[in-house]
């Protein structure tokens, strides 16, 4: 088998997904890491307790993000979810939950026996990508729910949607409910004009890495009201964060806050001008459509490039996307393909997406072999029995999964991406879970089992 350095060293295709740095080293220049490998020697400060050149980087961040206080993070926003999740909630308490945040939620939920009160966010006019948490459906559940003190939302989503973050905050402030934002996917948004609404949580994680110039691993957690203590969620940090933080990664936040003073401006602006120049370029698309174009609710980094109703599947469209043009992209779903830009993306890298989309469009008339979207990753409100804590102390008895419908699973099964589970530790494993797992596999999707395909653990009877 070919070598992890050697592949490396191959790399030649176009980066349609993340880090958002892209590999621009004629942007961001080079030098990373061996020379700059060190651990906490004098002088150059300490990751869990800042307070010289590493608590400038924060204090950069939290300007750049107008946040009361910023935790800078080598362990991506995963360790940020954990930690300030923990730090919010007491053992066993209920919280209010997005049903389609991340997993590291979901972990959270489990390590701390949390007791989740799920908010299912609204469709959208595509089947199978899930739309916005509205405020009112986060008001209807904490009044469902009002010993829950925490609320957790993903916006912007994986796919890009949006939520009113300023709404749902309002909402979260008159019930006396503190808000988490997982902003993941929302590190560049302070760069450009428009997206308002979607700022107000108390706290919220950023995944750098994901949308801005910086290596993988690195995000950060903001913290915006005065209602969060950021004592408490430094230990918390100190719980899931290595105590060995990578210097290279953190330097590497250090050039983005750097490049981002500097030319945040003129750089987000020139790439305002690439993304409605590559828009302008797939206008005569008429197959294939790049949706969500021009929709407020919408991230439009996010090129999600749908193939519904073609001749080919979004699996299709990726595949011939990599081979024959050398464009990688982030994710393919039955129906889209995700293209994840940036700052950092070029116009020579934009021109062969548009040139590459135009040629298939024209060869992906026909017949339609898609058949229906998708269907969300969930839909039934979760027959819940016991929390995921308790499941996972539970023997487990392995079974095929049409073998498991009626009993209690005592595991995850994830669609990955964009890591959302179709069901948790303690729910109950229904037709409908089994016949979409099918479904998704058939459909090239990969499904995530925690041991063998196709094999869940459920509590023994
Ligand atoms: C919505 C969402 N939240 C959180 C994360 C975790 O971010 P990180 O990879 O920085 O740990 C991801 C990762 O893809 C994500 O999609």
């Amino acid at each position: 088998m070919e070598r992890l350095s050697e592949k490396l060293s191959r790399l030649d295709s176009y980066p349609f997904h993340m880090p958002g740095h892209k590999r621009n080293t004629e942007m961001l220049g080079g030098g990373l890491p061996y020379q700059i490998d060190i651990t906490e020697i004098t002088d150059f400060d300490n990751l869990h307790g800042a307070d010289g050149v590493i608590k400038d980087i924060e204090d950069r961040l939290a300007e750049f993000y107008s946040a009361k206080r910023s935790f800078l993070l080598v362990n991506g926003s995963t360790c940020g979810i954990m930690a300030g999740i923990t730090a919010l909630c007491d053992f066993g308490d209920r919280i209010i939950v997005a049903r389609n945040c991340h997993k590291s939620v979901y972990r959270a939920i489990e390590l701390y026996n949390l007791k989740p009160c799920w908010i299912y966010p609204n469709k959208t006019s595509e089947a199978s990508i899930l739309g916005e948490v509205t405020a009112s459906s986060v008001e209807a559940t904490i009044e469902r729910c009002p010993d829950a003190r925490l609320a957790v939302i993903a916006s912007p989503t994986y796919e890009g949607i949006i939520s009113d973050t300023a709404a749902i905050s309002e909402v979260c402030k008159r019930h006396n409910v503190r808000l988490f934002c997982d902003m993941a996917h929302g590190a560049h948004l302070p760069l450009f004009d428009g997206f308002e609404s979607a700022y107000g949580a108390d706290i919220a994680v950023t995944s750098l890495h994901k949308t801005l110039p910086c290596l993988t691993q690195v995000a950060c957690l903001n913290i915006f009201s005065d209602g969060i203590d950021e004592k408490k969620i430094a230990l918390s940090l100190g719980n899931f964060e290595t105590s060995s933080p990578s210097y290279p990664l953190m330097a590497s936040a250090d050039r983005c806050m750097s490049i981002l003073e500097k030319r945040g401006a003129q750089l987000a602006k020139s790439y305002h001008e690439r993304i409605e120049k590559f828009y302008a370029d797939v206008a005569g698309l008429r197959h294939l459509r790049i949706l969500f174009k021009g929709d407020k609710n919408f991230d439009f980094s996010k090129l999600v490039i749908s193939c519904a109703g073609c001749s080919i599947t979004g699996v299709d469209l990726f595949a011939l996307l990599r081979d024959r043009y050398m464009i990688e992209c982030e994710m393919a779903s039955l129906d889209y393909v995700i293209a994840m830009t940036s700052i950092c993306d070029t116009q020579e890298g934009f021109d062969r997406l548009a040139a590459a989309l135009n040629v298939i469009d024209g060869e992906a008339v026909g017949r339609k072999t898609c058949g229906e979207s998708l269907p969300q990753v969930f839909s039934a409100v979760p027959d819940v029995r016991m929390t995921a804590y308790e499941a996972r102390r539970k023997a487990l008895e392995k079974l095929r999964l049409c073998e498991a419908v009626g009993r209690i699973s005592g595991e995850y099964i994830w669609v990955y991406p964009p890591g959302i589970p179709i069901i948790a530790p303690g729910e109950v494993m229904t037709q409908e879970i089994v016949s979409k797992c099918r479904l998704y596999e058939a459909s090239g999707i990969t499904v995530h089992f925690e041991g063998e395909k196709g094999v869940i653990g459920v509590i023994g009877t």
